[in-house]
């Protein structure tokens, strides 16, 4: 039996409906837009506007309004933070936009009607999303029900951190180990590899940093074939107000097998 407060998508949900998490990512959609590597990749990827995209984890429309803008015209954008969908909904409303938003959990989109009669062409979980779903076999469906609701071939974009990134994170996840190993780790923590932190302006944060290999066999056991993968610092020099806004990370392109 997991503790009692281990980390659950309950707490997820809460920690992006908390006020700080509302207002740092409203602030985002706001003035922040696209990345300049999301856009490289956007443009890279999904060439169609006419597309039928779907965007997982939309929080409060940063990228939905963005595509809006850019000229995509068949938008469905969904996140299970009912604050953060308000603000997505202000903002489309404030942009002249014309996007489906609409509530639903990314580990149970096999159970929405809204969608389940459209093929998607495309499909996209910006900034880390899936990451902050706990569990893998959760994140699987997730990945699962994402595949369902596309057609094969369509394109799916997302990002993850990488402990292997860096020499500084290998380190840091050495030590890790060596802490659950022991039994030693934050007890609420469910999997290796997940963190659970604090940050001034951003308020909680559930994350799982997964490794290359992690993300490959999710992939290949959820329907998606893998097709490109690399690190942000390696597309684009991002603004100092993204780089303050996100950490470095690593984009995946996969397609609907
Ligand atoms: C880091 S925020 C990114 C928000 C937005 N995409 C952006 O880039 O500004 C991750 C988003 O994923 C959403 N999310 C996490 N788990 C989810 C789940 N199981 N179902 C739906 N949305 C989820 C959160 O509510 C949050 O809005």
């Amino acid at each position: 039996m997991p503790p009692t407060n281990a980390i659950s998508c309950s707490t997820v949900r809460a920690d992006f409906n908390d006020l700080l998490a509302v207002v740092h990512y409203t602030r985002a959609a706001h003035k922040l837009g696209l990345w300049a590597s999301e856009r490289i990749l956007i443009d890279r990827f999904f060439p169609d506007k006419s597309a039928r995209l779907l965007e997982a984890g939309c929080g409060a429309g940063r990228v939905a309004v963005a595509l809006w803008e850019l000229g995509y015209r068949h938008l469905h954008a969904f996140d299970f933070a009912q604050e953060l969908l308000d603000q997505a909904h202000s903002l489309v409303l404030e942009r002249h936009a014309s996007i489906t938003l609409f509530s639903a959990d990314a580990t149970a989109l096999r159970q929405c009607h809204l969608i389940s009669d459209i093929q998607f062409d495309g499909a996209l979980f910006m900034f880390n999303g899936l990451m902050q779903i706990p569990l893998r076999r959760n994140r699987r469906r997730a990945l699962r029900g994402l595949a369902a609701a596309c057609r094969p071939g369509a394109p799916f974009l997302f990002t993850t951190h990488d402990r292997d990134s860096s020499s500084a994170e290998q380190a840091m996840w050495r030590l890790e180990a060596l802490r659950w190993a022991k039994g030693a780790q934050d007890p609420r923590l469910r999997e290796f590899g997940d963190r659970y932190f604090s940050e001034e302006g951003t308020g909680r944060t559930f994350m799982h940093l997964p490794d290359r290999q992690e993300i490959l066999a999710d992939l290949k056991a959820t329907g998606w074939t893998h097709t490109y993968d690399v690190m942000r610092r390696e597309i684009a020099q991002e603004s100092r107000a993204v780089r303050d806004f996100s950490d470095d990370c690593r984009f995946w392109v996969v397609q609907r097998t």
